[in-house]
């Protein structure tokens, strides 16, 4: 095998998908069961969790903070909680890879300690926007300083008394949401935030499922400081955000219908459900039932003629992750299909409009990259080459897209897909894809 930036996909074209699989655990709650589990009081139980680098990250981070964590082992993890005042200083900075998730939410969670830290990642963190972050914790008392340019590394500054505030967010985002939740269990009275659309609310559900309350009242939700966490059990469904690759997999290549089993469907992540079947996907969810306060359901998904739609805007933060694969059923699918309102895409592990853009034009696409958006028509797909420029995402969505294209697609600098779904060259062969990583 190459070096770690020179690991290739190579995808065979056409095939479709068939039979059944269960996607690796949902990113953004594996994260949250090993914060909040750490800071509970008592043993949690994990479940699913996913055994990715990003999720490692997280877990690394609070074994350095001196929290006894065993696992991960199939999934399965076990966290000592040491209680909301029980870390201890890290000899070292944080490392956070690749991992945004990791860095803004712990940034909430360190700045209301009595020790200092310095939280760093790989050069697509080091260069991703942290001053969303650093503003309002500042304004709460926080000591926490980023770099000229408003990037990590983050200095932080413990021991400081913070103080509870009201915060309006100016992005929609569920990680300056949960770093602003996070503070304010350490915050004197109570922290509200309030979203301009709804984000993803997994930190609510879990906080309430270990017995602190959290207030929610439309767009608002609201933490008093000085409570407890108590350990439960958290069984971590499969990741939406992976699973929308096999449903644009499926929906684009003839042939396919492939069942997903144990899928997260909680209603601020189905946003990729609805566009797909609004573009006529053919997209079936059974089984629904409630894991932990998560819904979780499996999903039929058979092909379908696609056709072009303008992206409704309000769906734009409920799809955030999935725009990559969106962007190849749209080039598969009859007519235009328009993005608009989601320049948050170009702050993500990359510049996902501008990459999508380059490598969708270089399988002979037409695609339009504009300041908040993309506009696709959608025609047929070449064989060719990509960067995926250490993407996950992107690296999976044009694996998917050699379903439809009329050569082999061979995607370059593929190493950081273990950062969300490790396995997903066995996963995706196993299931009709013509993959092979090396
Ligand atoms: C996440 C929130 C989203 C998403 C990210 C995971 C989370 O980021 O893109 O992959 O777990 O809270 P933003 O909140 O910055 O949109």
């Amino acid at each position: 095998m190459s070096s770690k930036d020179q690991l290739r996909f190579i995808v065979q074209p056409g095939g479709a998908l068939k039979g059944e699989l269960r996607v690796a655990g949902d990113k953004s709650i594996s994260h949250r069961s090993v914060m909040l589990g750490s800071l509970a009081e008592g043993t949690t139980q994990i479940s699913g969790f996913l055994e990715g680098e990003d999720s490692l990250a997280t877990l690394n981070a609070f074994r350095s903070m001196g929290v006894s964590i065993e696992g991960p082992a199939e999934g399965r993890v076990t966290v000592h909680g040491v209680g909301l005042h029980g870390l201890k200083a890290p000899a070292e900075p944080l490392d956070l890879g690749n991992s945004g998730t990791s860095m803004r939410l712990l940034s909430g969670l360190l700045a209301g300690q009595s020790f200092d830290c310095e939280l760093i990642g790989d050069s697509s963190l080091m260069s991703r926007p942290m001053r969303r972050v650093t503003e309002p914790l500042i304004s709460m008392g926080a000591g926490i300083s980023a770099t000229e340019a408003g990037t990590a590394p983050l200095k932080i500054s413990g021991g400081r008394t913070l103080q509870s505030i009201h915060y309006d967010m100016p992005v929609a985002s569920a990680q300056v949401k949960s770093c602003l939740l996070l503070a304010g269990l350490y915050a004197d009275g109570q922290t509200c935030v309030r979203e301009p659309a709804p984000t993803r609310d997994h930190t609510e559900r879990m906080l309430t499922g270990m017995g602190y309350p959290v207030t929610r009242a439309g767009d608002l939700a609201c933490v008093e400081g000085g409570g407890t966490l108590g350990a439960t059990t958290i069984d971590v469904p499969g990741d939406i955000s992976s699973a929308a690759f096999f449903l644009v997999g499926a929906s684009i290549a003839p042939g396919s219908d492939l069942l997903l089993r144990h899928v997260g469907i909680n209603p601020t992540r189905t946003g990729v459900i609805e566009i797909l079947k609004r573009m006529g996907a053919d997209i079936e969810i059974t089984n629904r039932r409630e894991v932990g306060g998560e819904p979780v359901a499996d999903l039929r998904v058979r092909a379908a003629e696609l056709k072009g739609i303008d992206i409704p805007v309000e769906q734009v933060p409920l799809a955030i992750d999935e725009f990559p694969a969106l962007f190849v059923a749209a080039a598969c699918a009859h007519g235009r299909t328009i993005l608009t309102g989601a320049e948050e895409l170009r702050v993500k592990e990359s510049d996902r409009i501008q990459v999508m853009a380059d490598g969708l034009q270089a399988l002979g696409v037409d695609a339009s990259p504009t300041p908040d958006g993309m506009v696709i028509q959608g025609g047929s797909i070449n064989g060719g080459r990509v960067d995926s420029r250490g993407d996950h995402r992107i690296a999976m969505s044009f694996a998917m897209a050699a379903l439809r294209a009329d050569g082999v697609v061979e995607i370059d600098d593929c190493a950081n897909v273990n950062t969300s779904f490790p396995g997903f060259v066995e996963l995706a062969a196993g299931v009709g894809l013509g993959v092979e990583a090396n």
